[in-house]
């Protein structure tokens, strides 16, 4: 006869988004079937022995095998970004299929499928950047979003990505109609521009000037702008890589005035500084070039403040793996070069979870509920996978964390299993790791090893996000009151 259940999770400590309870978890054919106690008779069992049991970490902005120009490649594809996620307790990852200019985005989205078809150890979405605006690519946009592509990413920077203000309300005003979520790279390119050709006629190239072309204010304008925009369209929208003070309180601004605008902040803005930037000749501060870039620790602070009174929805890690000691990496123009000429983005799937599990809630900055929210389950919902993902539920997929909170270690890249030759991270002590990590009921890290199957994770169409709605559909008074 066979068991009831394949798998059982007993003496669960188990944290969800609302709750916290102890429960065995009885899983079967990747979902979990049940929550309680005495379930029945299973082919295997680990003991939890009170430990935490988070869902597994959703990673809602990371970017793997971008196609990159100038001779840049990314070190990470589907295969070695998904090991990396998760050994570090992440169980689905949502990468970004990039529109080439002149291309259509179903183009887009068909390369993409090839990168990671078969590729993937554990189950990913996609977002799109859309970078080339115009009647064909806006009506491509509905079929898209039908088929489960219902999250878009602009970039109002970067000369080869940046769409102009009137592409962006055209955009905006298409998501609306067709219910899609947009995501916002909110930083003022003509403001970048000058800074950046005053500091290199200065002579100013290291890497510490690439914070002086991008200080606050150019995030806050563009911020702002983009508020603007969602405002005049009434439709939400997520403005993504938040760095601090000056953005927060325009979003905050927004979220007071009853605004959907939602917020995502990311590792590096809690645990790295313009310090990391080094000095006048540090070309190795390069390994911390991005955008916006790391601000001060007062801002940090803010961050923090930011996320424990709910201004951000999502924590992200905004995985952008170039190796530092490499010409196709951050040294593709050099050993010395010009900040803006080096490749923007650091990498942190991995430790996006133990660095917050460890700081936040260990440190009790954030509750364990909290955590659960920024990590999983609000990102399940921004883009359209709850409740498959992002909880401990009946019926979910059982994507699971046991963590281990007797783990103090210092984060070091020989540890990590990224193709990143560097961790920004580096030195950084941590108390908290996963002890072991369930996708769909399968065992894929345990005691320091990585169990992965390639090709296991699936591509996991999204439906339309509910927070994407226009206010008004949010409030059946309003709507019956029109
Ligand atoms: O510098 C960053 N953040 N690089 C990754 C690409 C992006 O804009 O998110
Ligand atoms: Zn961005
Ligand atoms: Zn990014």
């Amino acid at each position: 006869m066979n068991n009831q259940f394949d798998l059982i999770i007993k003496n669960a400590r188990c944290a969800t988004a609302a709750d916290i309870f102890s429960a065995d978890i009885g899983i079967k054919d990747g979902t979990i079937k049940a929550l309680g106690k005495d379930l029945g008779s299973c082919d295997d069992e680990i003991d939890a022995k009170g430990a935490w049991v988070t869902p597994g970490g959703i990673d809602g902005h990371c970017h793997f095998a971008e196609p990159s120009k100038n001779g840049v490649k990314m070190a990470d594809d589907f295969t070695s970004g998904s090991r990396s996620a998760a050994c570090g307790g992440t169980t689905t990852v949502i990468p970004f299929a990039v529109q080439q200019r002149g291309q259509t985005l179903k183009d887009a989205v068909a390369d993409y499928h090839r990168k990671a078809n078969k590729q993937s150890y554990i189950d990913y979405a996609f977002h799109i950047i859309i970078t080339d605006v115009n009647e064909q690519v806006l009506q491509e946009l509905p079929d898209l979003i039908n088929e489960g592509y219902t999250s878009f990413k602009i970039y109002m920077t970067y000369d080869d990505m940046k769409l102009s203000d009137s592409d962006i309300i055209k955009t905006l005003a298409v998501a609306r109609e067709h219910g899609a979520l947009i995501m916002v790279h909110a930083e003022s390119s003509d403001c970048i521009t000058w800074l950046t050709e005053r500091l290199l006629s200065a002579g100013h190239t290291a890497p510490k000037y690439h914070a002086e072309s991008r200080p606050m204010l150019v995030e806050r304008e563009a911020t702002h702008r983009a508020i603007t925009f969602a405002e005049l369209v009434d439709v939400p929208i997520l403005i993504v890589h938040v760095s601090g003070r000056e953005a927060i309180e325009q979003i905050r601004w927004a979220q007071n005035k009853g605004l959907k605008i939602y917020a995502e902040t990311c590792p590096q803005y809690l645990f790295l500084s313009t310090d990391d930037l080094g000095g006048e000749d540090d070309y190795e501060a390069t390994k911390c070039i991005c955008s916006p870039p790391p601000r001060d620790p007062d801002n940090q602070r803010i961050v923090w403040e930011g996320l424990q009174s709910d201004n951000f929805s999502i924590f992200s890690s905004d995985h952008a793996p170039f190796s530092y000691a490499d010409p196709n990496g951050k040294q593709a123009e050099g050993k010395k070069p010009s900040f803006n000429k080096v490749a923007n983005g650091i990498p942190g799937v991995e430790t996006r979870l133990p660095l917050l599990f460890s700081h936040g809630v260990m440190s009790n900055k954030l509750n364990i509920e909290q955590f659960v929210q920024i990590t999983s389950t609000n990102v399940a919902k921004m883009y359209g996978l709850y409740p498959q993902k992002g909880s401990i539920a009946i019926g979910a997929d059982a994507d699971l964390v046991i963590w281990d909170d007797q783990n103090s270690q210092k984060i070091t890249n020989d540890k990590l299993h990224h193709a990143v030759d560097y961790t920004p991270y580096e030195g950084i002590n941590v108390d908290a790791w996963p002890a072991i990590t369930i996708n769909r009921g399968k065992i894929i890290w345990q005691d320091n090893q990585f169990h992965g199957t390639v090709g296991n994770g699936h591509f996991l169409p999204c439906q339309k996000p509910t927070p994407a709605r226009p206010k008004v559909h949010s409030s059946p008074f309003k709507r019956e009151a029109e």
